[in-house]
């Protein structure tokens, strides 16, 4: 709330998205005042707004903010909420929309939802609607997932459901669908005939930044990879929707989850590999071992780096892998999705200084920079025959007026107009969970001998490096 979700309403704010007819509701167990809790939030939105804070536009949100002390599990609280909240509808003419956001311990989701539902708060009545955002971790494996996706539709509709996924609401992650399927020169080349393999990374350059209860109980393939990478990877891979509607996107992106077929045990060793730091240097600072981190068990078998290749079985897709890999501790931050073309015939070069031609590289990136970049060849000015790479590129940095954001904005926005396109359908949550599940079963049965495997501020373990290159590729390097 502190961090993400009040800076991205005041984003909303001073982008003039917020209607006058609104408020918000704080709702924990801690006795709060409702003077300090506005005075709290105040002192909070001056430490972590992305943009200057103008007075103006804070002081009626300020205004707008009320508190609700009460614990999750007892009823009295739904009580004490519904009457503030149909004083809200005089007060403010809310018109009874309601949005209750589970910024919450991920074991309260079902809870709350349940509390919810027994008190009528989700009720749709008079043309109000009532929706719910659920944070992640949304489950740890398939079988708690679908049980979480049980409970909550024994209360809501799925369109009352808003799964958030903070890495769908970053510009670059929306722009994939947009340059896709907008360019008409893309489309005719986006297949395996041209596509040699494609590659995402997520790198961190942080530890676990004194989460590390909860890490250690996660690792970075439920933490990262289950959710935000195979979301990437859906948006990549996905054949162009009948509309940009959110049921047809969302169809589209279920459709290729489904097409990867969950590993076998004995493939689960072949094609993955899972690394944890050890000490290292990160920025020329000394990091201590992913061991050592506060709230992290001393013998911790929580991976930290993960390598997988996938393959999506389908028509446009048979026989390129997707490489993914992220990890905590890495040399450099960095989110990319690189799409590697097919190498190009090299008879036409063999009479030149040329040795190698590296294959067009199409580079999306996503964090810290957004922008996309394309690789290709060009001649280098002079007498002999020299090719060089040339970047053709694009930086969101050159829309001068685009202000820094949370990532949160969009998606904010998107559930106060009913717009799910950008959130998790339970069938997308459930056949992410189908792939990643096998994988972590045979983590779990098999412990790893070699933890720690990796220098912190290295590029992760040498075993994933011979994932690709048993494969004759190798890792894109960003920054390269
Ligand atoms: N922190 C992160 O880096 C991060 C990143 C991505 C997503 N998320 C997700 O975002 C959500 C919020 O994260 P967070 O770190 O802000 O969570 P948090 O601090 O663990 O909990 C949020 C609030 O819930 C209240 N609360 C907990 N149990 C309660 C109960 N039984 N009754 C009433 N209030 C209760 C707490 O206040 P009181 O103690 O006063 O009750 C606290 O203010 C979580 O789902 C998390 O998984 C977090």
């Amino acid at each position: 709330m502190r961090r993400k979700l009040l800076p991205a309403l005041y984003n909303l704010k001073a982008h003039g998205l917020l209607p006058e007819e609104f408020a918000i509701i704080g709702v924990a167990r801690q006795e709060i005042a409702q003077e300090d809790f506005r005075r709290q939030k105040s002192s909070d939105i001056h430490q972590f707004a992305t943009t200057r804070v103008e007075e103006s536009l804070w002081a009626p949100l300020a205004e707008s903010l009320g508190y609700l002390q009460g614990d999750f599990a007892d009823p009295a609280t739904y009580q004490r909420l519904a009457k503030m909240l149909r004083e809200l509808e005089q007060t403010r003419s809310t018109a009874g929309n309601v949005l209750f956001y589970l910024a919450v311990p991920p074991e309260m989701f079902s809870v709350i939802v349940r509390q919810l539902g027994a008190s009528g708060l989700v009720r749709q009545e008079g043309g109000a609607w009532r929706r719910v955002i659920i944070e992640k971790p949304f489950g740890r494996d398939l079988e708690t997932a679908r049980a979480l996706n049980g409970e909550i539709a024994s209360v809501l509709k799925e369109d009352q459901i808003y799964r958030i996924d903070h890495y769908l609401g970053k510009e670059t992650v929306q722009n994939i669908l947009v340059f896709r399927f907008a360019n008409g020169l893309l489309e005719p080349i986006w297949n395996r005939r041209y596509i040699d393999h494609v590659q995402i990374i997520v790198a961190e350059t942080i530890g676990v930044e004194g989460r590390g209860a909860y890490y250690d109980k996660a690792g970075v393939l439920r933490d990262v990879i289950q959710n935000h990478m195979f979301q990437l990877l859906s948006l990549v891979a996905m054949e162009p929707p009948i509309s940009f509607e959110a049921e047809a996107v969302r169809d589209e992106k279920v459709k290729v989850l489904r097409a990867i077929r969950p590993m076998r045990p004995e493939e689960v060793l072949q094609r993955t590999v899972r690394g944890q730091y050890g000490d290292g240097f990160v920025d020329a600072r000394k990091a201590p071992a992913y061991r050592r981190e506060p709230n992290v068990s001393p013998n911790s078998t929580t991976e930290t780096y993960a390598a997988l290749k996938l393959d999506v079985e389908n028509w446009r897709w048979a026989g390129v892998p997707f490489y993914l890999r992220s990890g905590k501790r890495l040399a450099r931050r960095d989110t990319e999705i690189v799409i590697h073309f097919r190498r190009p015939p090299l008879l036409l070069f063999e009479q030149t200084a040329v040795e190698r031609i590296e294959a067009n590289r199409l580079i999306l990136q996503i964090q810290p920079d957004e922008g996309i970049e394309l690789r290709v060849k060009a001649k280098k000015p002079g007498p002999s025959i020299q090719l060089v790479t040339v970047n053709l590129d694009f930086s969101y940095r050159d829309f001068g007026e685009t202000t820094a954001a949370t990532g949160y904005e969009s998606l904010l926005y998107d559930s106060m107009i009913g717009d799910t396109t950008l959130f998790h359908r339970y069938d997308m949550v459930e056949a992410a969970w189908r792939i990643a599940t096998p994988i972590l079963d045979v983590w779990s049965s098999i412990p790893p001998r070699d933890f720690p495997n990796y220098p912190a501020g290295s590029w992760g373990p040498a075993a994933a490096d011979q994932l690709v290159e048993q494969d004759g590729r190798r890792w894109w390097t960003p920054g390269e």
